[in-house]
């Protein structure tokens, strides 16, 4: 008789880096289940979509994708062989069996909460040839039953580690507090767990994630409640790590002695991602979000005290309803105010079952569109300068793979540009000294100079 041959998954991966995370953890899931990773949906025996509801552009993507995996997976029926489809994320959460009922071709929907439960459903599926939809908010179970799976395979220099989930702040605008519930965070020993095993499977940046990683309060092992700063304590003491990062911050979390650890943790990164969405008071509160333009900008105003190399990122949105020409000029001038390194930027979008929603003053699609190109346009120059500050300076570089040319690798720099340099027999992990000789538009690069000391520094 014939071996079967090996299965395949694929997992295309949308929305935000924890769904990154995730994607990798229902790997973890289904490796031992014997399934191989596919290079492509051709090649593959179940292809997971790890989904996004944050915007509607996210959601149609997925039901677009979902639409071509039903054709693909008749064709291959045709020539007798299964395709099975499952939708994960938080369109799988938003819309449940909604799914189902547009895509007969769907065979499993899940919850964000819910991949430890990936075998289970698998099966229950295979046994009554009916789709299962798997909906519940459980996250402690989550990371508990994923926290047995997890091996420590390499998957780089670079990995992130989700340490909180879900969100109780309920801006006006936004999905998430219904699509990953309540926030809730991991208790530390089982972070630190999972940290030490990516340490020794090469891992020697860990990028801790939150949908407000700030507001982490998780428990220790004596029972204390901790918080983001004392964990970084406990993180950097990790053999093999060199340098932490943390992302999203929320500007009501920004305590004084998270702001403190950027000066004394020499292995947290000058870098903060801290979205402000919009540089008018008025909007700001319409969006619920808690605290004012001019608490945001001391805030700023402080990391850039505590470290001079201090870096800034954020998040924002044009055209939330009755957002103003004098409205968006505000978030115009806090950009200048700021000077953002990097940023993301979005044209307000309708979410179902969001106060905003359903307001009456919405802004038509051209002024979005006119508003989002003059503050992207901005936010680009803004990047730009940020590279070009960096030519003559000498940065620490961690190398994370080869690049095009022989002998070139690429490497990522405090700020996370993107860093290519010449140098001879490097490995991955490897923290160098690099002088930036040149500016392109999305990476710099520069010399060798010399093998950084232990742990990071900025000269
Ligand atoms: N918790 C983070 C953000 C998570 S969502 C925070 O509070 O900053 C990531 C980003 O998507 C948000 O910062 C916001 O800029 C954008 N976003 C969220 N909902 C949106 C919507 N309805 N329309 C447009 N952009 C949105
Ligand atoms: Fe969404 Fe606001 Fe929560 Fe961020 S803080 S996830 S924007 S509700
Ligand atoms: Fe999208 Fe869910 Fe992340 S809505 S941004 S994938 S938390």
């Amino acid at each position: 008789m014939q071996e079967p041959l090996p299965k395949k998954a694929f997992i295309k991966t949308y929305g935000c880096q924890m769904n990154v995370y995730d994607s990798d953890r229902m790997r973890d899931v289904l490796a031992p289940m014997g399934y191989g990773e596919a290079t492509s949906v051709e090649d593959a025996d179940l292809v997971i979509l790890n989904t996004c509801h944050i915007r509607e552009k996210a959601v149609d993507k997925v039901f677009s994708e979902l639409g071509k995996l039903r054709d693909l997976k008749a064709d291959r029926a045709a020539e007798g062989r299964l395709m099975e489809i499952a939708v994960a994320g938080c369109v799988g959460q938003a819309e449940g069996s909604e799914i189902t009922r547009r895509n007969k071709a769907v065979d499993l929907v899940l919850g964000p909460q819910t991949y430890h439960m990936l075998p289970e459903l698998l099966a229950r599926r295979r046994a009554t040839g009916l789709a299962q939809i798997e909906t519940e908010l459980a996250v402690d179970e989550k990371f508990a039953g994923l926290a047995d799976k997890q091996k420590p395979l390499a998957r780089g220099v670079a990995a992130f580690l989700t340490i909180q989930e879900g969100c109780d702040k309920f801006c006006s605008f936004c999905v998430v507090p219904y699509t990953r519930g309540a926030e809730f965070s991991r208790p530390v020993e089982q972070i630190l767990t999972e940290a030490r095993k990516l340490a020794q499977s090469g891992v020697r940046e860990i990028t801790i994630l939150g949908q407000n990683v700030n507001a982490y309060r998780g428990l220790d092992a004596k029972g204390q409640t901790s918080s983001l700063s004392k964990l970084l304590i406990e993180l950097s003491s990790i053999a093999g790590i060199l340098r932490l990062r943390y992302t999203t911050s929320h500007p009501r979390d920004m305590t004084e002695e998270l702001i403190e650890a950027h000066a004394t943790n020499p292995k947290l990164m000058p870098y903060l991602h801290l979205p402000v969405q919009s540089g008018s008071d008025r909007i700001v509160k319409a969006m619920n979000r808690g605290h004012s333009v001019s608490d945001y900008l001391k805030t700023i105003d402080k990391m850039k005290k505590t470290r001079a190399d201090m870096a800034i990122s954020g998040d924002f949105i044009v055209g939330f309803p009755g957002e103003t020409d004098q409205d968006f000029e505000d978030t115009l001038s806090i950009v200048r105010e700021v000077g953002y390194a990097s940023a993301y930027s979005f044209k307000y979008s309708q979410r179902p079952g969001t106060p905003a929603a359903v307001r009456a003053n919405q802004v038509p699609e051209a002024v979005k569109n006119e508003r989002l190109y003059r503050l992207q346009a901005l936010l680009n120059e803004q990047t730009q300068n940020f590279n070009k500050a960096c030519l003559g300076k000498t940065m620490p570089v961690l190398l994370e793979k080869p690049g095009r040319r022989p002998g070139q690798m690429i490497g990522r720099s405090p700020w996370l540009q993107s860093v290519h340099l010449e140098i001879e027999n490097a490995a991955p992990g490897r923290l160098v000294d690099v002088e930036i000789i040149a500016v392109g538009t999305n990476s710099i690069s520069g010399h060798y100079k010399n093998d950084s000391l232990e742990g990071d520094h900025i000269v």
